[in-house]
């Protein structure tokens, strides 16, 4: 009955914030006690998240840190001395916000649940939910999806650019099940139907988990145009390479193409 009921109705996912406290508790402000398994691959997960911010080299930046837990990512962005990022953070978790805030005093955050919230929470450049749905804990399969498609169309709302998230692979030697194993096929198919169908599925940094980097629009903007022929001068021409005519030739004979 519970899996027809709006996920904001019962709250399940407070149960995945319930166990998230209980590591913090456990394992004071380290990775472990957002749950993650170790430091490294949390390092490789933030290096994945800032990915989605495209290139923009004079433009300064909002992002969202959406389920902060205790400011990981800020910490990662100043070691990093990424300098062009305006970063908020938001948990629905008043520990992990108040955690935040202690040691973060200047950085603004939110605590709100944004499936019953509506309309205090302003647009960013980008919004990044790193761990918010790679565990289910005690959610049915059902009960996880339900909350996820229900979070991430409203999180969208607030992302004028780009929202990065992480699930994890099916393609494991075996699956958990208090984690959310979520088949590529079922997220493209949710993602263009109700968030955009601009998105990118990255699954080449070798964990676990695979993100999903979803766009408002196309990329690139248009096609690149086929690169320009130099007009060629008695110099540039007397000073091309011997191997360059051959080159030539060889194209010329297969017809011109690239690969295949
Ligand atoms: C696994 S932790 C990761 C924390 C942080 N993103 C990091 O990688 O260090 C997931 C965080 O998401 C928060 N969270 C889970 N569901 C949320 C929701 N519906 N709204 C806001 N925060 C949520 C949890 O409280 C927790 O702090």
């Amino acid at each position: 009955m519970s899996v027809h009921m709006p996920p904001e109705r019962n709250r399940k996912y407070m149960e995945i914030v319930a166990h998230l406290e209980s590591c913090f508790e456990r394992h004071g402000d380290t990775p472990q006690g957002v749950d993650w398994p170790n430091a490294e691959d949390a390092l490789l997960r933030h290096h994945i998240m800032l990915d989605l911010v495209r290139p923009a080299p004079s433009r300064r930046v909002t992002l969202l840190d959406f389920g902060c837990g205790l400011s990981h990512f800020y910490e990662y962005l100043r070691a990093q001395r990424v300098k062009r990022i305006d970063y908020v953070g938001l948990d629905v978790s008043k520990r992990f916000v108040a955690a935040s805030r202690k040691k973060f005093p200047r950085n603004t955050y939110y605590c709100l649940d944004l499936l019953r919230n509506h309309g205090t929470l302003p647009v960013f450049d980008y919004v990044v939910m790193n761990g918010v749905f790679t565990e289910k804990v005690t959610l049915s399969y059902e009960e996880m999806l339900r909350y996820f498609t229900a979070l991430v169309p409203r999180v969208f709302r607030h992302a004028r650019v780009g929202l990065a998230f992480n699930v994890m692979s099916k393609h494991v030697e075996w699956e958990r099940d208090d984690l959310f194993h979520l088949p590529y096929d079922e997220l493209a198919a949710f993602l263009i139907r109700d968030v955009s169908r601009h998105f990118v599925i990255r699954n080449d940094y070798g964990l676990y988990e695979y993100t999903a980097y979803v766009y408002r629009e196309r990329w690139p903007p248009r096609p690149p145009s086929p690169p320009s022929r130099r007009p060629r001068s008695r110099t540039s021409r007397s000073r091309a390479p011997k191997s360059s005519a051959r080159a030539r030739r060889t194209r010329r004979r297969s017809g011109g193409r690239r690969g295949g």
